[in-house]
Formats: C-alpha cells, sequence, structure tokens
C-alpha cells in the first residue's frame, strides 16, 4: 500500500462517476459497473477509516439522474442501494460509520426511504467515519429548500432578516452538521472539470481533483495518490502565496530597521 501523507483532508466529497463506462469496456451492461461501484465504495470507505479520514460525502444519485436515466436503471439503482443498506446496516455499526442522506427523501420508493431512516437512526452514535450519501441530492434544489425554510421563518416572526448570515444558510443546507469540505474527487472525469449539481455551497475553498480513473477502478492506491495531491497543495483561501507572504515580512522588517 502506497505510504499516505500526513497532512490529511477532513471531509471529503467524491463525484463516483464511470460506472456506465466502466462496464461498456468489459463488455459487459451498464447495471454490472454499479454492481462494481457500490463494492468499490466498502473499499474506499474503509480506507476512509485507516487513515482516520472523519467525513465522507459520496454522490451516488443526483435529482437529475433520477429524472434523465432509463426507469430500468433507476429501479436496478434502488434496488442496489437497499440490499447494500440492508446487508451492511450491522457491518456500519461495528465499524462505527454513522450513515446520513442528504437529498430530497420524499420523492424515493417508500421502501429506499425506510432503509436510509433505519440505517440513519440504526448508525446514530457512531463516531469513526461519518458517510453522507448524496441520494436524489441536487445542488439547486438544496440551496432553494434553504431559502423557503429560511423564508418561513422569517414570514412566521422568528428570524429578522438582519440576522441572517452565513452560518444560518449553512445550517439549513442538508449538509448541516458536517465540516467543511476540504477536498472533491471526481472519478471519470476524462479531463472534464464538471461538478455535476454537487454541494455547490460547500465547495466554496475546497480542492479539487481530477481523475480518469473509472469509479470502480478507483480503489486504494489511486485514492491515497488523490491524497498525496492534496498534502502537497498550499491553501490560501484568498489569501497570499507562501512566498509572497514572507518577502513582505522581510520588506517591512527592514522598513522598520531602516527608520530606525
Ligand atoms: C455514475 O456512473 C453513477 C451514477 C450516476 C448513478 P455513470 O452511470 O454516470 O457512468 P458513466 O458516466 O455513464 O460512465
Ligand atoms: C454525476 O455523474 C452524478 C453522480 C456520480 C451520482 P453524471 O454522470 O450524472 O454527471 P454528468 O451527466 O456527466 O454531468
Ligand atoms: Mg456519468
Amino acid at each position: 500500500m502506497a505510504k499516505a501523507p500526513e497532512k490529511l483532508p477532513g471531509h471529503v466529497a467524491i463525484i463516483m462517476d464511470g460506472n456506465g463506462r466502466w462496464a461498456r469496456r468489459q463488455g459487459l451492461p451498464r447495471n454490472e459497473g454499479h454492481r462494481a461501484g457500490i463494492e468499490n465504495l466498502g473499499t474506499v470507505t474503509q480506507c476512509c477509516i485507516d487513515l482516520g479520514i472523519p467525513v465522507l460525502t459520496i454522490y451516488a444519485l443526483s435529482t437529475e439522474n433520477l429524472q434523465r436515466r432509463p426507469r430500468s436503471e433507476i429501479q436496478f439503482l434502488m434496488r442496489g442501494l437497499s440490499r447494500f443498506l440492508r446487508e451492511k446496516r450491522q457491518e456500519l455499526v461495528e465499524k462505527g460509520i454513522r450513515f446520513k442522506h442528504i437529498g430530497r427523501l420524499d420523492e424515493l420508493p417508500r421502501g429506499v426511504q425506510r432503509h436510509l431512516r433505519l440505517t440513519e437512526e440504526a448508525t446514530a452514535d457512531c463516531g469513526t467515519l461519518t458517510l453522507a450519501a448524496a441520494i436524489n441530492y441536487g445542488a439547486h434544489r438544496e440551496i432553494t429548500d434553504a431559502v423557503r425554510a429560511i423564508a418561513r421563518k422569517v414570514k412566521d416572526g422568528d428570524l429578522d432578516p438582519e440576522d441572517i448570515d452565513e452560518g444560518s444558510v449553512e445550517e439549513h443546507l442538508y449538509t448541516d452538521g458536517l465540516p467543511a469540505l476540504d477536498l472533491l474527487i471526481r472519478t471519470g472525469a476524462e479531463k472534464r472539470g464538471r461538478v455535476s449539481n454537487f454541494l455547490l455551497w460547500q465547495l466554496y475553498y475546497a480542492e479539487l481533483y481530477l481523475t480518469d480513473v473509472l469509479w470502480p477502478d478507483f480503489g486504494q492506491e489511486e485514492f491515497i495518490e488523490a491524497l498525496r495531491d492534496f498534502a502537497r497543495r498550499e491553501r490560501r483561501f484568498g489569501g497570499l502565496h507562501k512566498d509572497e507572504r514572507k518577502s513582505r515580512r522581510r520588506v517591512a522588517g527592514s522598513q522598520r530597521s531602516k527608520s530606525s
């Protein structure tokens, strides 16, 4: 196993793209790619636990996927998801994985809603890793829902518009309670830097890592490579480059000694 860097992100999100292409390359039906993709989730989740990364958010199904993919594909995904949650619930508890759904629950099939709720309840006290699963998730929807909830509070007289700040917006997002996002990985990216309606507010100052490796092939080695790339980056959050800060300190110091 490749050596993981010391400086690790506290919150990683992954756009798990490329299942269909993976299947096509193997001469298999698309659904086999989804099967392999669900399987791979276990590998990357375990990697987060082994390394001590506390939060992983995964993009499993967008609102657009739900609306625009063939019914048979959605049915396959929903069945796979229900099975995954049913079979893995106990394992999640044993491994200390807190499961959290982000997205619109009410539009999902009732059985899936039930499994999501049961898994959230069963793992509520787990503290090793938080696994946030974006299923029927869309960032535009999330922000729209937040605006509506805030407007309702203002209308009811529970919130003064002057008191609305960035924190109050965050409190109304599906991701309320999760720490700031540090790293976004997109697999199957084919050199295209698309965000596909994922975590638009939360991306803020996240670092982006795009890879052509398709999700079912994105294993431990590939994940660690992404983490190493992240560790090499200097995050400035709008501030100055490190060398620039140093040289400004030097200039300020020499000006002080000249004037004394
Ligand atoms: C990502 O794989 C998983 C879902 C969107 C459910 P795709 O199904 O988008 O795979 P490609 O992009 O067609 O290869
Ligand atoms: C993004 O992949 C959504 C998920 C991985 C769940 P898509 O395959 O839906 O993205 P586009 O259509 O290429 O932007
Ligand atoms: Mg895709």
